[in-house]
């Protein structure tokens, strides 16, 4: 089995061909890819078929897999598959829906809301629409490099108030599909402070941590102070050569890297054609500042 690595975009994302994620992966084949998802965020499997238990098993090689907090949309066989879908269970608008329905149509890293947010989140297409309901992915690492330097000194030691109930009073509340938080939900995600500059474990790059989606403002900044730095850094963050956007064939696995990319899907499809996904989501540290 050869392993080949081709890039995808100037700042993110590699495709990986010749592997079959079902079958027993070695461990030089392995490293290939960890090596591949460290140095492009993003990597992309294309034609492959796996199941429940082969995805959460693939997962595991990268870390701990996590269960989602909405225990509504996790896989009852298989709690740390969480579905995003816009299937109900008998096939009707009315019914009782399978997945999350309108997941992620907002910028964010996945659970940057936690102390200890996901390392990498992995997506197993089984359902597209005939076209549109791509999902986008913006590099970190290159907005940053691409800050002046009085900027980036600025933003260096600040911190970022991140808040899942954020996204509920912002994006989620106009969702029919999502009931508000239970307080127990509410208070399994307080508040958490993160560095608005990290640094990746694995390579060392410094990357922006902040999203439209959970962060709520920056720290020891006045309200408008922070709103405005923020808009900056979400306008900067997501100019177009940042950007790559992913069009999704049946079989595609993607998996990429929340601690170097923001992403988003693409709300611009037909709701009566299936989309059908399965995800799985890996457990990471706690980030550690930059500088
Ligand atoms: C997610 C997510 C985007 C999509 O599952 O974390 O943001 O395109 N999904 O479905
Ligand atoms: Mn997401």
């Amino acid at each position: 089995m050869t392993v080949v690595v081709s890039r995808l975009s100037g700042h993110l994302g590699a495709e990986i061909q010749g592997v079959d994620l079902a079958s027993e992966l070695s461990n030089a084949a392995f490293a290939q890819i960890l090596d591949a998802f460290n140095a492009h965020s993003l990597v992309v499997f294309r034609d492959q078929t796996l199941d429940p238990a082969q995805q959460v098993a693939f997962s595991r090689r990268f870390g701990p897999a996590i269960e989602h907090l909405l225990e509504g949309f996790r896989m009852a066989e298989n709690p740390e598959v969480f579905v995003v879908s816009n299937l109900t269970e008998d096939g009707t608008p009315k019914g009782k829906p399978k997945g999350a329905i309108y997941a992620g149509q907002y910028w964010h890293s996945d659970l940057s809301y936690m102390a200890e947010p996901a390392m990498a989140s992995m997506l197993h297409a089984k359902r597209v629409p005939s076209a549109g309901g791509d999902t986008m992915f913006a590099a970190m690492h290159a907005a940053y490099d691409a800050l002046s330097d009085p900027m980036k000194a600025f933003l260096s030691g600040l911190t970022a108030c991140h808040d899942y109930t954020h996204a509920y009073e912002t994006v989620f509340s106009k969702l029919p599909n999502r009931p508000p938080m239970t307080d127990e939900q509410k208070a399994k995600v307080p508040p958490v402070d993160h560095p608005v500059v990290r640094r990746h474990p694995a390579t060392g790059r410094p990357a922006l941590f902040v999203n439209p989606g959970f962060t709520r403002r920056i720290n020891g900044l006045a309200e408008d102070e922070s709103r405005a730095i923020l808009d900056f850094l979400f306008t900067h963050t997501t100019r177009h050569e940042f950007v790559h956007r992913h069009h999704w064939r049946p079989g595609d696995v993607v998996m990429w890297d929340n601690r170097a990319l923001m992403h988003r899907a693409v709300a611009d499809y037909d709701m009566s054609e299936a989309r059908h996904m399965h995800r799985t989501t890996i457990a990471g540290d706690a980030p550690v500042a930059a500088g």
